[in-house]
């Protein structure tokens, strides 16, 4: 087993080139639907609203075992910085889910800005050379 994972994660780093979007693409278009909602459902109280989409991006998907190998072979190194933001996102988003349930509106925007750095600091470190990387 180990092998064939080796073997595996060898041959997708020989052909990085995407030829079509990446899953996490889709994740992630997704993760920005569930966020939108988030700021209409706090903007109207609809703290059901805010509820469910927190809970949504805690448990979002995630990328195939075919796609995780080929992005753990472009972090290498990276990876725990990487997943830390990932981490950061998902346990805003639960502590934004409990105060959804409160109807604390200070504490959902405190979790909501919370949860947003986790979002825009993976983006900062990560996104543009994924990009480069993978969509070239
Ligand atoms: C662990 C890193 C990481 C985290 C955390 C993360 N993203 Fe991303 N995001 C990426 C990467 C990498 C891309 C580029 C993916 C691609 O183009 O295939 C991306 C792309 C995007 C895009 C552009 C998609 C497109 O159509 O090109 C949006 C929107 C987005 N992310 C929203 C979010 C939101 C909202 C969150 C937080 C709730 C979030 N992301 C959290 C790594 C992350």
């Amino acid at each position: 087993m180990k092998k064939t994972i080796l073997l595996s994660a060898l041959l997708l780093l020989a052909a990085p080139a995407w030829a079509t979007d990446m899953e996490l693409k889709g994740i992630m278009k997704d993760l920005d639907a569930k966020t939108q909602a988030i700021v209409d459902g706090i903007n109207r109280g609809d703290f059901e609203a805010v509820w469910n989409n927190a809970k949504k991006i805690s448990d979002h998907e995630e990328p195939s075992f075919t796609e995780k190998v080929r992005i753990l072979g472009f972090l290498l190194t990276d990876a725990k910085d990487f997943k830390s933001f990932g981490d950061v996102v998902h346990d805003e988003a639960e502590r934004l889910a409990d105060a959804a349930k409160k109807r604390d509106y200070d504490g959902a925007i405190a979790h909501f800005a919370a949860m947003l750095k986790g979002c825009a600091g993976c983006h900062a470190g990560y996104r543009e050379k994924f990009v480069k990387y993978f969509y070239r």
